[in-house]
């Protein structure tokens, strides 16, 4: 899908649960780029979790480290680079990422629902008062309303899902 590259950095943008953490992995380790996820660059190098972060600061002190995480791994230029959902909002943030090809996974909000469900919806600051499926599913929908116009200012985009089938793609498909 990327064809050559020559080397540019690859930015994945996405909702939360669309899988940019999985896919970028796994696409790191097919063109033997550097693999780098802003929240764990935040939660290793603050030595706090995302939502303690959210909790004891703020999410606009979170949005600042975010944004400052992303200028230091723009001088990454083999590297796929798996942003948080909400890295999009920040003109700032597309500066620094518009020296690489951003994609954007997307995906309906049941089947981002349905892999974020359980334990990985507890580490969602966003999310984490969300308690059955149909509230986090609308939860999801009003969030991907708000974000749409900035997901769409991707280079390109992946669909989680078969145009034909409806079926949910893996991870390892996406990133092939
Ligand atoms: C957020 C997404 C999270 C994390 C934070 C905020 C968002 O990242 O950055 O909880 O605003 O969508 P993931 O998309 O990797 O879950």
């Amino acid at each position: 899908l990327l064809g050559d590259i020559g080397g540019t950095a690859i930015y994945l943008v996405g909702m939360m649960g669309s899988g940019k953490s999985t896919v970028g992995r796994l696409l790191a380790e097919t063109l033997q780029y550097r693999f780098f996820d802003t929240d764990d660059v935040i939660e290793k190098s603050l030595g706090a979790t995302v939502s303690q972060v959210f909790e004891e600061n703020g999410e606009e002190v979170f949005r600042d480290i975010e944004t400052k995480v992303l200028q230091e791994l723009s001088q990454y230029a083999r590297s796929v680079i798996s942003t948080g959902g909400g890295a999009v909002l920040s003109r700032e943030n597309w500066g620094n990422m518009r020296h690489g090809i951003v994609v954007w996974l997307s995906g309906k909000p049941e089947t981002l629902a349905s892999r974020i469900q359980g334990k990985e919806k507890d580490s969602r600051p966003l999310l984490s008062g969300e308690g059955s499926d149909d509230a986090l599913v609308s939860r999801l929908e009003g969030m991907l309303e708000d974000r749409t116009k900035f997901y769409e200012e991707a280079d390109l985009v992946v669909d989680l899902e078969d145009a034909e089938t409806g079926e949910v793609l893996s991870p390892e498909r996406m990133s092939g």
